[in-house]
């Protein structure tokens, strides 16, 4: 069954069959050059269903990136950018994002610029990627080790979403984008958060869950689209997230955004706990429900100074306060939260005290 949504002009369709849209909409849209931008993941477990069923696409240029969020740099827009301009990229040219977050972001960000901008379709290929980095039109590449510094707003002409393409995932990182999932319920809907549970990363079908979260970031984003008000309630868990994410950058060390994002969401619902007085009994079930569907054992080091340094510097953050998301209840958020650094500290020393023993 083919699910069709939209945010503003741009359509979302979403199936084990969407990719025959994407034969009619490129026939409609009658490119003058194709550019496929992967990565070799992507390259290696999607790209052949792709141009098999579309084969409108004629003679694509590929750009492959390796993997991994060291790749969403502007180096590497750099790169894109030399390629096009040798391979006679023009406005009537087409980009298509094939792959996970890091490819959406990145391809996203390159095309918004490029020329002043040329068209950009998303596939996501991931669950993070198909049930949040693909929508909403935010782009962007990283700064040096500073997360997503370098962006814009802008719509993908359209999206495709291919529950078959996340078949492919490592457990590791469906795992990971779990934690995406879980922010949904926590921030947005009670029902969502009472349904989740670890016996949903064996799931052979998470079609109906994907397209639940995509309504709700649809919904969130038609309100406030650029990031003013109500759409930072997305923001649970990340201004934490981020800052670990950076020193993992910094220290030449990896960490999934999934896997950052967990203990973020840990954090943050302990701070929301000691700024709101919800019962210790409701942050333990939160705690544990989280903790289910990760191993925290495996994060290996959280540098709590370096943490506090890159909160400081996060976008979010202005004129010395600490900006935070957070929930009154599960289900309800509250934005610009201001929290001061010694609660942001005893957060960490839970998360620590509680997660990694
Ligand atoms: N723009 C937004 O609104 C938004 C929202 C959430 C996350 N993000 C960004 O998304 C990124 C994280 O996304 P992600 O988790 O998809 O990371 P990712 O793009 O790095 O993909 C994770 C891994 O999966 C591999 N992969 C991709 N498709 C695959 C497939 N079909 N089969 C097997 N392996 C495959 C990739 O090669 C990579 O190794 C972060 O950079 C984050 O900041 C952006």
């Amino acid at each position: 069954m083919l699910t069709k949504l939209k945010l503003f002009d741009s359509p979302i369709y979403m199936g084990y069959d969407c990719l025959s849209q994407l034969q009619k909409i490129i026939k409609k849209l009658n490119p003058s050059r194709v550019f496929i931008i992967l990565d070799r993941n992507s390259k290696r477990f999607c790209l052949n269903q792709l141009i098999t069923v579309c084969t409108q696409i004629k003679q694509p240029y590929y750009f492959e990136l390796k993997e991994g969020e060291n790749e969403k740099s502007l180096e590497n827009c750099q790169k894109l950018f030399n390629y096009l301009i040798k391979k006679n990229a023009d406005r009537k040219s087409l980009i298509i994002n094939l792959g996970g977050g890091v490819i959406c972001d990145f391809g996203g960000f390159a095309s918004t610029v490029f020329k002043r901008g040329v068209k950009f379709i998303n596939i996501p290929t991931t669950l993070m990627a198909q049930i949040d980095a693909s929508i909403g039109g935010k782009v962007g590449v990283n700064h040096n080790v500073y997360k997503n510094q370098i962006g814009s707003f802008n719509l993908p002409h359209s999206v495709f979403i291919n529950y078959e393409f996340i078949k492919t995932i490592s457990f590791n990182n469906l795992n990971a984008s779990f934690s995406e999932v879980l922010k949904y319920g926590l921030i947005y809907n009670q029902k969502l958060w009472q349904e989740l549970d670890s016996s949903l990363l064996t799931c052979s079908d998470l079609s109906h869950l994907i397209e639940k979260c995509v309504r709700i970031k649809l919904d969130v984003v038609k309100k406030d689209y650029y990031d003013n008000d109500i759409r930072r309630i997305l923001n649970f868990g990340h201004t934490i997230s981020h800052a670990i994410e950076s020193t993992y950058l910094q220290n030449n060390l990896k960490i999934s955004h999934g896997d950052a994002l967990a203990v973020g969401l840990i954090c943050e619902t302990y701070l929301s706990y000691v700024e709101f007085g919800f019962s210790s009994q409701k942050l333990n079930h939160v705690v544990d429900k989280i903790s289910s569907f990760f191993n925290f054992k495996k994060i290996e080091t959280l540098d709590h100074k370096l943490i506090m340094k890159f909160i400081k510097n996060d976008k979010k953050s202005s004129s010395g306060s600490n900006n935070f998301t957070l929930i009154k209840d599960i289900g309800t958020a509250v934005i610009n939260y201001n929290v001061s650094n010694a609660k942001i500290a005893d957060a960490l020393s839970y998360f620590k005290k509680t997660c990694q023993v």
